[in-house]
């Protein structure tokens, strides 16, 4: 029974993971595991039953919403999609107000958008959980399933699994992979330009939680140093959403070194490396986006983050980790609602 659980995550928000303890975090991913299996094996559950979720997008997605809905509607619970445009929130409605009114209707609330403060906003008027879908600065339940997902591809220890993320260091996914593996006593590498990582005190946060756990952190500009002896290469996009379209330009000669080739996964020195990518992907350029950067820079027509060759490997596990995000969101409304 739940009365049992040595903490508690109902009615739980999960904004950013800062405020998660490594018991909570692991119980999530355990659960996670539990709810996967029992979705394996046929077993229907409605833990969810009567619920109402409602799930704000003010940026784009496939991933995040798709997982929050059929989590929603595995369980039994039914959710409300609204998207960037369709709602009154901030053109003629606060956060404070749209908090008040969700939170009569709805028994949580996701919200994907830009800066922490609004997410955080949300939550503290809404009185209802809310969680972070991404911001600018955290994506706390991709975090979920990139754990997950890890766990799932080596027989180590939590703690022995290493990883390195290379590219733009100051994104959500940077910033959140940094805190994730923190909080658990991973072994953490940023790879990325000087001024493209980390900030510092979201660095001295995590040296912080590092301290408690015995994560080991690294924050390089060598590429190579970052990956080295690796269980799991990351990378991101090197423009994120919301970011300026002229910021492809300085940041293509800046993270060029720092793209996800074969040499780069070479230089890991592990033949059981894998590559891993929260999606989307620039990998080729059958994308519009691809195709324009491809016109502009030639080289990067086989891929910018990410090449080609690469993402169609056998080591890259990225489409696992896109699965995992369902298994996790779901865990993560199962602890908060049933
Ligand atoms: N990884 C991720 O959050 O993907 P979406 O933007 O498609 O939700
Ligand atoms: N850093 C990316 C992640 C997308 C899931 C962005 O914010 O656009």
């Amino acid at each position: 029974g739940r009365s049992a659980m040595p903490f508690n995550l109902t009615n739980r928000d999960l904004l950013s993971l800062v405020h998660h303890s490594e018991r909570d975090l692991l119980y999530l991913i355990d659960l996670a595991r539990d709810l996967k299996r029992a979705k394996y094996s046929g077993d229907t559950r409605e833990s969810l039953k009567g619920k109402n979720i409602a799930l704000i997008f003010e940026k784009t997605s496939t991933r995040t919403r798709c997982a929050f809905e059929v989590a929603a509607y595995d369980e039994g619970a039914h959710v409300t999609y609204i998207d960037p445009s369709s709602s009154q929130i901030g053109h003629k409605e606060s956060m404070k107000d749209t908090a008040r009114v969700l939170g009569r209707m709805y028994d949580a609330i996701e919200y994907r958008g830009a800066g922490q403060g609004i997410v955080e906003e949300l939550a503290r008027y809404a009185g209802v959980p809310v969680f972070n879908g991404l911001t600018d600065e955290y994506h706390p339940t991709q975090m979920l399933a990139d754990v997950l997902t890890m766990t799932e591809h080596s027989a180590k220890p939590l703690h022995d699994i290493a990883y390195a993320y290379v590219g733009d260091g100051r994104n959500n996914m940077a910033n959140s992979l940094l805190l994730v593996g923190a909080k658990l006593g991973m072994d953490v590498r940023i790879g990325a330009p000087k001024h493209l990582q980390p900030a510092k005190e979201h660095v001295t946060m995590c040296e912080d939680f590092a301290k408690q756990s015995g994560a080991r952190i690294t924050i390089t500009d060598d590429p190579k140093k970052a990956v080295k002896g690796v269980d799991f290469i990351h990378t991101d996009v090197w423009v994120s959403m919301g970011e300026p379209i002229e910021s492809w330009a300085e940041r293509i000669d800046e993270l060029m070194p720092f793209q996800v080739n074969s040499k780069l996964i070479a230089a890991a020195g592990n033949p059981r490396v894998r590559f891993m990518h929260c999606l989307p992907a620039f990998h080729n350029s059958e994308t519009k986006v691809g195709a324009q950067i491809a016109a502009q820079y030639p080289k990067l027509k086989d891929g910018i983050e990410v090449t080609e060759e690469v993402f169609e490997s056998p080591v890259n596990i990225c489409f696992e980790q896109a699965e995992n995000r369902m298994h996790t969101i779901k865990a993560v409304l199962v602890a908060a609602l049933a």
